[in-house]
């Protein structure tokens, strides 16, 4: 009988939600993947066709299917945790800022959809799973949600600000249930993400001197949705350096 804890995470195909994989993979966990791809031929994780879905969560239609397909595969089993990984940070073509004079209103839309509105979607459709499993839930917003940043966008630094706002809420109304909800807030992580020329700029900001590496931070997710974390609920850990300091 298969008794291994369950995952679902979004974002798995790339920086910190494949560390993630990883990470909980080697702990013995099954995870249930989803991006926008299918699952890659030269990826030689063995559960990896089986355990992901194709979900675009831009689209509200496609993430209320891909939330059906989902139950569907936990075939009635309880879930451990959601980590809503999954974002989108839009740039110019130059890569530099696109503030709020520049944004235009479907490019706002798009990633308020991404990186707020399908967390709770999914949330709120995997709500019963993860009250069976006494699971909980891990958002990923970023120190951008907290000041203005030299390359962050204006739409994506508030739809993190949204998401670390609605993980309080989340706290509050799922932590009813036994579901405990919480954010990690990245700082300059070395994924696809970062625009190039953010190292010069940013690094005598960090404390630590360094970038970050995603399977740091995938240690802190993972310890969230641990045992070791089970009276916390509506935290936002920064996984940053001290650059926030
Ligand atoms: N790296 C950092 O320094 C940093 C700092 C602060 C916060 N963060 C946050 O950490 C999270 C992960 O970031 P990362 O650096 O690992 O990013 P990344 O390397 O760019 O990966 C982003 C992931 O999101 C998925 N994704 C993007 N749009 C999607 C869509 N419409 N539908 C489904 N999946 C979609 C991508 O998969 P596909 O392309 O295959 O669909 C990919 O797996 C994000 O929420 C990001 O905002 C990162």
């Amino acid at each position: 009988m298969d008794d291994r804890k369950i995952l679902v995470l979004t974002g798995a195909s790339r920086g910190i939600g494949h560390a993630t994989v990883k990470r909980f993979s080697s702990a013995g966990w099954r995870v249930i993947t989803c991006s926008r791809h299918g699952f890659p031929e030269n990826c030689p994780w063995e559960a990896g066709p089986e355990d992901h879905l194709k979900i675009d969560l831009s689209s509200p239609d496609d993430v209320q299917r891909g939330a059906a397909e989902l139950i569907d595969r936990l075939e009635g089993k309880p879930l451990h945790a959601l980590v809503n990984n999954a974002g989108v940070s839009p740039k110019e073509p130059d890569g530099s800022r696109l503030d709020c004079r520049k944004t235009p209103l479907n490019l706002w839309q798009t990633v308020y959809q991404v990186n707020v509105f399908a967390p709770i979607m999914l949330a709120q459709q995997l709500c019963s799973a993860l009250k069976e499993g006494g699971g909980s839930i891990v958002n990923v917003t970023s120190i951008a949600g907290g000041r203005v940043h030299e390359f962050a966008g204006s739409a994506y630094s508030t739809s993190k600000a949204a998401l670390g706002a609605l993980t309080r809420e989340m706290a509050s109304d799922f932590g009813k249930l036994g579901i405990r909800v919480n954010a990690i807030a990245p700082g300059e992580i070395k994924t696809d993400i970062l625009s190039p020329d953010s190292e010069t700029a940013i690094l005598p900001q960090i404390p630590l001197g360094r970038f970050g590496n995603a399977d740091e931070v995938a240690d802190t997710v993972f310890f969230l949705c641990s045992d070791q974390a089970q009276y916390l609920n509506g935290s936002e850990i920064h996984v940053n350096g001290g650059q926030h300091v």
